[in-house]
């Protein structure tokens, strides 16, 4: 099966898109492919950061690859924290739901939230993809509420605080399955499925 580089060193992401039925790549980590490197978010836009990543393990590789970035975008705060929701409290990264950094995102946000009637929100994701050397973009978007309180233990990030609209439980009260009937990840790989089963047809 053809190889495709998942370039995050997020394993819960990898995890979440392993889980996806239907894809006719083999979908392998940064990990799995040897490759240790951190690589930089420098941009002000998901989508430039996006392009980065990818065009970064492109060159190192040659190999088809894709990335992600992904903000929580909250409307009562002008699309904050947006581009930077894995360090909004500060520099680090957050990977795990329960780890500090995560926690004190989500401290943050919801500091800055109190009182505010708006909790609109929406988690977007950008996906860059680099097939035979060529870029294609693809954008997922998930519409929800941020709670004034945590509510779930599973997932990661914002997940204990963004229910998602038409949902009863917040993402951190889900498992893998229900997460994805609702989410921004799995709304871009549901189009980037399409689109690789699509030029794999065309070639044949
Ligand atoms: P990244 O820069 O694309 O790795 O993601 C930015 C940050 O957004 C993550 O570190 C999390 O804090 C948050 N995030 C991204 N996807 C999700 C999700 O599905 N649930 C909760 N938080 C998420």
């Amino acid at each position: 099966m053809h190889k495709l580089i998942f370039a995050t060193n997020n394993q819960h992401k990898v995890d979440e898109i392993k889980s996806i039925p239907g894809i006719n790549y083999e979908i392998i980590s940064l990990k799995e492919a040897g490759i240790n490197i951190d690589i930089p978010e420098p941009y002000n836009t998901l989508e430039e950061n996006a392009t980065e990543k990818s065009s970064v393990i492109y060159k190192l590789t040659g190999m088809d690859c894709f990335s992600e970035d992904t903000g929580l975008e909250v409307e009562a705060l002008n699309g904050e924290p947006g581009v930077k929701s894995s360090r909004y409290a500060g520099e680090g990264k957050s990977f795990v739901h329960k780890d500090s950094i995560g926690e004190k995102n989500i401290e943050k946000l919801l500091f800055k939230m109190q009182g505010i009637e708006n909790r609109n929100a929406q988690f977007r994701t950008v996906l860059s993809l680099m097939l035979n050397g060529t870029e294609y973009k693809f954008e997922g978007i998930c519409k929800g509420i941020i709670l004034a309180y945590n509510k779930g233990e599973g997932g990661f990030g914002y997940d204990p605080i963004f229910l998602p609209l038409g949902a009863q439980r917040t993402f951190a009260e889900m498992d893998m399955e229900e997460k994805n009937r609702f989410s921004h990840r799995k709304k871009v790989m549901d189009k980037l499925v399409d689109f690789l089963h699509n030029s794999t047809e065309k070639n044949k």
